[in-house]
């Protein structure tokens, strides 16, 4: 198999086969930049459709917009709200995975200038349990810590059992704090609180 051309890394076919063998080396974490958004935007996609099969209506899941994901992380990515920061993992220089992190966008949270939120943390499916996740949540935490904050909170779909897992193997725990929030075309997102401390 010949070089991967770049609008083919960008198919499932292309991340596959970047997936296969020994990735964890070839990993690179960055910050994001705008010019990252089209990229971020497939990402994002593409695991919403794989993780929350089953759990959200297939019309909604089916219907998620590329274009209208690109245009909202573009203009986080342009306006770079204070205290926001995003990081992308790439492997020989695709995007894999993302994060974002900032202050708590729920309002009442804001009041306390210590605590930071893990806003997203998605990876395209075909480079799950790989470690990528791992390494992508250590880098999220850090751009936390560096903003100031030594507490962190994060949003779940109470029905995520993956990434409930992963969070609560890593050092998270569920806050007994629930919210019904709104997702694409107005779904339903029943999610719980979970909480951090940012000292290790
Ligand atoms: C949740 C998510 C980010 C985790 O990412 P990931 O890359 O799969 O995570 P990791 O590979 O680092 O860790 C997952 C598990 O795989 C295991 N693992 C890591 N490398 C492995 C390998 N080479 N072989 C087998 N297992 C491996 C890890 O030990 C870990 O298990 P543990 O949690 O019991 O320790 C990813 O599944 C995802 O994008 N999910 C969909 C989006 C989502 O739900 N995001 C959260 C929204 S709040």
């Amino acid at each position: 198999m010949g070089p991967l051309n770049p609008a083919e890394r960008f198919t499932p076919e292309g991340v596959r086969r970047f997936a296969n063998g020994s990735i964890g080396h070839m990993v690179e974490l960055r910050d994001a930049t705008q010019a990252d958004a089209h990229a971020i935007a497939i990402v994002l996609v593409r695991s919403w459709r794989a993780a929350y099969r089953g759990l959200l209506p297939d019309d909604v899941l089916d219907g998620l917009s590329v274009p209208d994901r690109e245009q909202f992380w573009s203009d986080v990515l342009t306006t770079r709200p204070p205290h926001t920061r995003a990081v992308v993992a790439t492997i020989e220089g695709t995007v894999v995975g993302f994060a974002a992190t900032g202050p708590p966008l729920v309002q009442a949270d804001r009041a306390d200038p210590d605590l930071g939120d893990l806003y997203a943390l998605y990876l395209a499916p075909d480079v799950w349990r790989r470690g990528i996740g791992t390494q992508l949540h250590a880098a999220a935490l850090d751009r936390l810590r560096s903003c100031g904050f030594t507490r962190a909170g994060l949003w779940v779909l109470d029905t995520n059992e993956r990434a409930l897992r992963f969070y609560l193997r890593r050092g998270w725990t569920d806050t007994g704090r629930s919210q019904l929030d709104r997702g694409p075309g107005g779904v339903e997102l029943h999610e719980r609180r979970l909480r951090r401390d940012l000292s290790d």
